[in-house]
């Protein structure tokens, strides 16, 4: 590879600083997963149609299939291994358990980012909402009435920090 090519990107993730030299080219999901190791955040299409790669960056919910490392640098990002606050199971994390709101799991990373996303944007009131909201976060098993019951009982508790 030719390293000229290279560029040194700083993002915090996690709240830790990482300091990687990255192509121009590379994902932010290829570099979560492939130089950080945090393998939480799931690579489904690549290509921006499944969701399953959502992590919250700078506060908000974004495709880190479609999103290029290097226009990040500096940038505060939270991935699922980052929900919880220590021992404690984020609320969105203890509804999905209560509402069973999974099967396989392999979208689940994703879904529980982009309902932070969503829910912190605070344009969901109804139930419809909050399902069209989360419509590019697809479930392939039959999990996704669940999830919209964990979503809606987090937002109707009104605790979702
Ligand atoms: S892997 Fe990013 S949207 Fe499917
Ligand atoms: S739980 Fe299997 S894809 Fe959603």
């Amino acid at each position: 590879m030719n390293t000229k090519a290279m560029h040194l990107t700083t993002l915090k993730v996690n709240g830790r600083d990482y300091h990687l030299e990255l192509s121009p080219w590379t994902s932010l999901l290829d570099t979560l997963r492939e130089e950080i190791h945090l393998t939480g955040t799931k690579k489904g299409c690549d290509h921006g149609q499944c969701g399953a790669c959502t992590v919250i960056v700078d506060g908000k919910r974004i495709l880190s299939c479609l999103t290029l490392s290097v226009m990040k640098d500096g940038s505060e990002i939270t991935t699922i291994e980052g929900i919880a606050d220590g021992e404690n199971l984020h609320p969105l994390q203890k509804a999905f358990i209560e509402c069973d709101a999974f099967q396989c799991g392999y979208c689940t990373p994703g879904q529980i980012c982009s309902a932070v996303g969503m829910l912190k944007e605070g344009k969901a009131n109804t139930r419809e909402e909050v399902q069209e909201l989360m419509s590019g976060n697809l479930c392939r098993c039959g999990a996704s009435k669940g999830i919209i019951d964990a979503i809606m009982q987090v937002k109707e508790g009104g605790s979702h920090e």
